[in-house]
């Protein structure tokens, strides 16, 4: 029986944090000033600090500044506003990322609507979700972001494939589809109301499963040769004697490396694309925000 070929997101994250800390160099060099992110955190979530951590410190390796705001799960959706609007006037910040989720009393759409769209490294201000919807240049959501670099490097052109997205999220989705539909394919947003959702993938050739739902696409789901990108992170429960269960994506791995040409592991995958595209749009966004281009390729 024939195996995946396994897309190495570990590795591809891993060269384009260097790509974009050599970019860094030149900008320190013209500007006289690094590259700096804001990142934003409310309340005490474990894996929202988790995350937060892993940004700060890629940040500071790449050579940038992390300015890092922790603040308590009580503040008002108007302090928290009041500190965006802060950072939005703060020269130092080219980027700007309050981690989500948010308390239940924080509406987040106002709270992202209160991001400077020229700072919104996370892509998610309905200004940029328009701009990338229309085909002017935007910030695109890092996670979509880094699994359109992984397709593009294993497939090369993308012109006319099928490509099924299942989920519709405005942080990967929804997103994604655009950013399919710009590559030329012909995409399908797949969802919890789709119906006969197997037979919708078995019609792809590039699968992003994106749902939050462990193991949920199984190989007997896959045309023979389809590319998968498994956005999923989920935790198994923990079997007997283990303290943690086994993080695993939405796709059955083993399952569906008899069947698909390729696919992402998880972990190893499409994870550690998003902290590297967020150190890219910061980049580029320091870079507009200093009236030049970011350098070729990043
Ligand atoms: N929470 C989970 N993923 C993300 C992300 O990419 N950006 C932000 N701001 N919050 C998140």
């Amino acid at each position: 029986m024939s195996s995946a070929a396994i897309i190495d997101g570990k590795a591809f994250a891993a060269n384009l944090r260097q790509r974009v800390a050599s970019a860094v160099e030149p900008f320190v060099t013209l500007t006289d000033r690094k590259p700096g992110l804001a990142v934003v955190l409310v309340g005490e979530d474990p894996a929202s600090q988790v995350y937060v951590g892993s940004k700060k410190r890629a940040t500071v390796e790449a050579g940038m500044n992390s300015f890092e705001h922790r603040l308590p799960t009580s503040v008002s959706q108007n302090e928290l506003i009041a500190l965006v609007e802060t950072l939005n006037a703060d020269a130092a910040v080219d980027g700007i990322l309050v981690q989500l989720p948010l308390p239940p009393h924080i509406d987040d759409k106002a709270v992202i609507a209160a991001i400077d769209p020229a700072k919104d490294v996370d892509g998610f201000h309905v200004v940029n979700a328009g701009r990338l919807a229309v085909g002017e240049d935007a910030f695109v959501p890092c996670t979509p972001l880094g699994c359109l670099m992984l397709l593009k490097d294993h497939l090369g052109d993308l012109s006319g494939k099928n490509a099924v997205v299942i989920g519709r999220s405005n942080i990967v989705g929804k997103p994604m589809a655009q950013l399919l539909l710009a590559e030329n394919c012909t995409v399908t947003i797949a969802h919890s109301r789709t119906q006969d959702l197997p037979e919708v993938v078995r019609r792809a050739d590039i699968v992003v499963a994106a749902v939050g739902r462990a193991e949920m696409v199984t190989g007997d789901w896959l045309k023979a040769g389809a590319v998968v990108i498994d956005v999923g992170i989920n935790r198994l429960e923990p079997e007997a004697g283990q303290g943690k269960g086994r993080l695993v994506g939405d796709v059955a791995f083993d399952d569906a490396l008899a069947r698909a040409g390729a696919i992402t592991p998880v972990p190893g995958g499409v994870g550690p694309m998003t902290i590297a595209c967020l150190l890219r749009n910061t980049l580029v966004a320091a870079y507009r925000r200093a009236g030049m281009s970011a350098p070729e390729g990043i």
